[in-house]
């Protein structure tokens, strides 16, 4: 079996490959061009997420592939200290610490001091949406990438006129560790990676400058650290601010493009939701687990470590097949059928597992159930332009659409009785 997550199968058809490993009676297999063991099995994946002395987390942001020279040279000079998902103790249990202080991550705290943003924030794209009645557009742009970058800019106050530059370092981010870019390309992302390092350097000196404290993300955790770098240090709340931007909005942006294409095909389904917003939360969570938005990560082993019947040796890279782990038939029934019914759907890993668990898995839900019931319930009429192609981002990592198209209509289904025979269908 010969396997490539950069291969053209994969990036059109990920399920078909996730299935194809986890009929392997080993479960695990070597990609040799990228040098990675594709790891599948939930079983497996779960106990690389939580086992950080054998899976260790330093390499996680190193591109997956052999950087060019150039690029290479640019990104020595990073000095961005660890604090989230490349952090390993003993750092990471005290930057978790600050974080869990900081960050809202519970239900209860994400509604009380993030409900109110991002209501506001949906309300202002949905009422844009709605001004384009009749025509035709890409929910990706408009939508869903738009949306949690507006949130986690306001959530740690980052000026609304940056939003430009931020979404051109962030996706150059990610297409550089994870993507294949060409050598010419990995220079210029590399160079944008360094001034996006300088710029959140620059965001924390203007509020220590300032002498003031506000409420944002970065006033908070300055306050935290009260002048201790044993606590944290300026750089690295500044390393958190760099994390956050990223972490906070690419994800949700997958999460709300995979819910809208789940929700949008078949029609009924958006119906059932404007009919039934209740519905919206497990809808969300089986979207999660079908269809993750990070559907690959990396570890490194730190020492050999045998998973079923394959050793593992030390040093080497590991990705962990999130998508197959939510599909492995071990842990769900019909894993392949789409049902926001099920019983087993919490087990998915879609926000990893153990000490790095996703901090902002709290907000990502909260966003997207709020953005699909509103969006569901004053455009139930939207739907997806039939027949186009569906293609991702070539990515090891992150499944992001290209393109989602579909038309506004805010008139929705013909009566009360389609949108309740609708529910029915769904249900
Ligand atoms: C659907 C949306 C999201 C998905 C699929 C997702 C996925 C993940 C995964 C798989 C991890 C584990 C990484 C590891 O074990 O190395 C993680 C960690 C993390 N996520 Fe998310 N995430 C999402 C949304 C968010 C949001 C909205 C934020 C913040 C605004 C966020 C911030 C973080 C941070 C800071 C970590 C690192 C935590 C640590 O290392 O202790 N994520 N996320």
């Amino acid at each position: 079996m010969r396997l490539s997550p950069f291969s053209g199968i994969y990036l059109t058809d990920p399920a078909s490959m996730w299935r194809r490993i986890l009929d392997d009676p080993a479960g695990v297999h070597h990609a040799e061009d990228l040098g990675l063991w594709l790891i599948s099995r939930h079983e497996h994946v779960r106990r690389a997420f939580a086992d950080a002395a054998t899976f260790g987390n330093a390499l996680t942001l190193a591109p997956v592939y052999e950087v060019c020279p150039e690029a290479m040279s640019v990104i020595m000079q990073l000095d961005a200290p660890p604090t989230t998902v490349a952090a390993d103790p003993p750092v990471h249990p005290r930057t978790r610490r600050a974080l869990r202080a900081t960050f809202a991550n519970t239900p209860d705290r994400v509604e009380a001091e993030y409900g109110a943003i991002v209501r506001r924030r949906v309300d202002q794209l949905v009422t844009r949406l709605v001004a384009r009645q009749g025509r035709q557009v890409d929910l990706i742009p408009e939508f869903a990438t738009e949306l949690p970058l507006l949130v986690v800019l306001d959530i740690l106050g980052v000026p609304e006129e940056d939003i430009g530059r931020i979404r051109g370092w962030a996706d150059g981010q990610i297409a550089l560790i994870w993507g294949q870019p060409d050598p010419e390309e990995q220079a210029r992302l590399a160079r944008g990676l360094l001034e996006f390092w300088h710029y959140c350097q620059e965001l924390v000196r203007q509020r220590l400058d300032s002498g003031q404290l506000g409420d944002d993300f970065i006033s908070r955790a300055l306050a935290y650290r009260d002048d201790d770098d044993a606590v944290l240090s300026v750089a690295e709340v500044a390393s958190l601010a760099f994390n956050l931007l990223v972490a906070g909005h690419e994800t949700t942006a997958g999460l709300l493009a995979h819910a809208l294409d789940q929700a949008l095909s078949p029609a009924q389904r958006w119906r059932a939701i404007a009919a039934d917003p209740l519905s919206v939360p497990a809808f969300v969570n089986e979207t999660l687990r079908f269809a993750p938005a990070i559907d690959g990560w990396l570890r490194v082993t730190r020492r050999d470590v045998t998973l079923g019947e394959v050793t593992i040796p030390a040093g080497a890279r590991c990705l962990l097949l999130i998508g197959a782990a939510n599909r492995d038939p071990a842990v769900f029934a019909h894993p392949d059928r789409f049902d926001p019914h099920r019983s087993d759907g919490r087990d998915h890993l879609s926000f990893g597992h153990g000490p790095h668990f996703c901090i902002g898995a709290g907000l990502a839900r909260l966003e997207a159930t709020i953005a699909l019931t509103r969006l569901a319930t004053t455009i139930p009429g939207l739907r997806a332009t039939p027949d186009q192609y569906r293609s991702y981002k070539p990515n090891v990592a992150f499944r992001a659409h290209r393109e989602l198209l579909a038309t506004v209509d805010i008139a929705g289904p013909a009566d009360a009785t389609t949108a309740r025979e609708a529910a029915s269908v769904e249900a």
